[in-house]
């Protein structure tokens, strides 16, 4: 039996390395449930203009949820004959209501809207799945910082030794920008809550059919496109969602990279739980950071997911192109993936241990109170850029004598300025620096834990 929704005007079946080619049920098969959503929704505006009766209308949706339930149990698959899912649903309701009732459902919609539809539906749960998942991420971090309110650790840039800040602190950077990744799946889900179905092919349907009620029964908040053919050919709520998800598999890799480095000898700063770390075949002593290694790895293949898709929209004419049927693999494995990292990553990061004497004794090395000199001077009145000079003077003979700072003696300080009194002894230490920096969003502890009462706060909201 002839299975093709379009078989009519060919005189031949496709070829073999046609239908090969073209077939995608082996990964569109995911989209089976939506599909069926939609044609119930569809059933339901046929009946409406007239075009199902009552009864029909009962036996389709009848046929419908049997359908659904063979989807479900395994028994009615797709294969390559079928071509697509769409395809392969609509034999299987033929299959169960016989050609007449069930060639009725066809009527008024194209695989191109029902396809521009169902995928904004799958996409707009897996957001509110990732967001989930992301929230349990972010609640890791929080969760860090408030197990360690006070300790210290050597903040850097260029990755050198810059100034302390509270370990706290850098954990909730990491934890604003996961906020902000889950901030922008909520944006995007709203933005996407518009239905195609309707649309047709492209220029929309001569059959009476009401746009808006098929919006309306499948969740879609801001009712239909109000342009079929953009309803059909748009793509741009996938490269978003790829964006999306990208930047957040880059977010995550970022913390990745840290954790990788904390968790060498050389840093010591952290010890991963055995369950979220692995072992060498040849080297027993070894205990390596894996989760956090994939997840670096991983943040590569969501950005090819997003230049790739990007790269097949790009001068796209409109209206629908077979091209598009390339939009759903990458973004079907950036969800795929990221589902299965983010539990892993938030379970390494909520079982980690942290070396707080270690972050702490760190903290002031590399000569990370410069600035404090350089500020204190300022406060006595020394202009900036003289107190830079100072402070700079004071860390070259150090490196000279191999001291620290708060190791100068009072004639090494008054040699090097007569302004540097003992008293700039003061701000040479790690909680005294912290604590100066109680603006909002600095290292002061009590800045640290307003912004912990935000996060806090932010986190129920969602
Ligand atoms: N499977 C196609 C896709 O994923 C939808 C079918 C549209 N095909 C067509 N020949 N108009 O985009």
């Amino acid at each position: 039996q002839d299975v093709r929704l379009w078989g009519g005007r060919f005189a031949d079946g496709p070829s073999e390395a046609l239908e090969k080619l073209s077939a995608s049920v082996h990964f569109d098969w995911r989209l089976a449930p939506y599909d069926i959503a939609g044609s119930r929704a569809h059933a339901r505006v046929l009946h409406k203009a007239g075009l199902l009766t009552a009864d029909e209308l009962t036996r389709m949706t009848d046929g419908l949820d049997q359908l659904e339930r063979d989807v479900a149990d395994g028994s009615f698959t797709g294969t390559v004959a079928d071509e697509d899912v769409h395809t392969a649903l609509e034999r299987g309701l033929l299959e169960r209501l016989g050609p007449d009732l069930g060639g009725k459902l066809r009527a008024g919609r194209s695989r191109n809207d029902q396809v521009a539809t169902l995928f904004r539906m799958y996409l707009r749960d897996h957001a509110r799945i990732l967001g989930g998942l992301l929230a349990e991420l972010q609640e890791a971090l929080v969760g860090l910082a408030e197990a360690h309110p006070d300790v210290a650790m050597p903040g850097r840039t260029h990755l050198q030794h810059a100034q302390p800040v509270l370990f706290a602190h850098h954990v909730l950077a990491h934890a604003q920008a996961l906020s902000r990744d889950a901030e922008r799946l909520r944006q995007w889900d709203a933005r996407t809550a518009v239905s195609p179905y309707g649309s047709g092919a492209l220029a929309g349907s001569s059959l009476g059919l009401d746009p808006e009620a098929v919006a309306a029964d499948l969740g879609f908040e801001h009712g239909s496109s109000a342009n079929s053919i953009d309803g059909t050919a748009s793509r741009d709520f996938v490269a978003e969602f790829a964006f999306i998800t990208a930047m957040t598999a880059v977010d995550i890799s970022k913390i990745a990279e840290e954790i990788i480095l904390w968790n060498t000898k050389e840093f010591s700063f952290v010890t991963l739980h055995d369950a979220f770390s692995t072992g060498s075949s040849i080297m027993p002593q070894k205990k390596n950071p894996d989760i956090a290694e994939l997840a670096r790895g991983k943040s590569g293949r969501l950005i090819g997911n997003l230049t790739g898709l990007l790269a097949t929209l790009k001068a796209l004419p409109l209206a629908y192109n077979r091209d598009l049927q390339e939009d759903k693999e990458p973004v079907f494995d950036s969800c795929d993936q990221l589902e299965m990292l983010l539990p892993a990553f938030t379970g390494m990061l909520a079982t980690l241990t942290v070396h707080r004497e270690r972050l702490a004794e760190l903290a002031p090395a590399g000569f990370s109170l410069a600035t404090d000199i350089a500020e204190w001077l300022v406060r006595e009145g020394v202009p900036f850029r003289v107190a830079h000079e100072v402070a700079g003077e004071c860390v070259r003979v150090c490196e000279r004598e191999g001291i620290e700072l708060d190791e100068l003696t009072d004639e090494q300080f008054a040699a090097i300025s007569p302004h540097l009194g003992p008293r700039v002894r003061e701000v040479l230490t790690v909680p005294g620096a912290l604590a100066s920096r109680d603006g909002r969003g600095g290292t002061a502890p009590s800045a640290v834990a307003r912004q912990l009462a935000e996060v806090r706060e932010d986190l129920g909201a969602q």
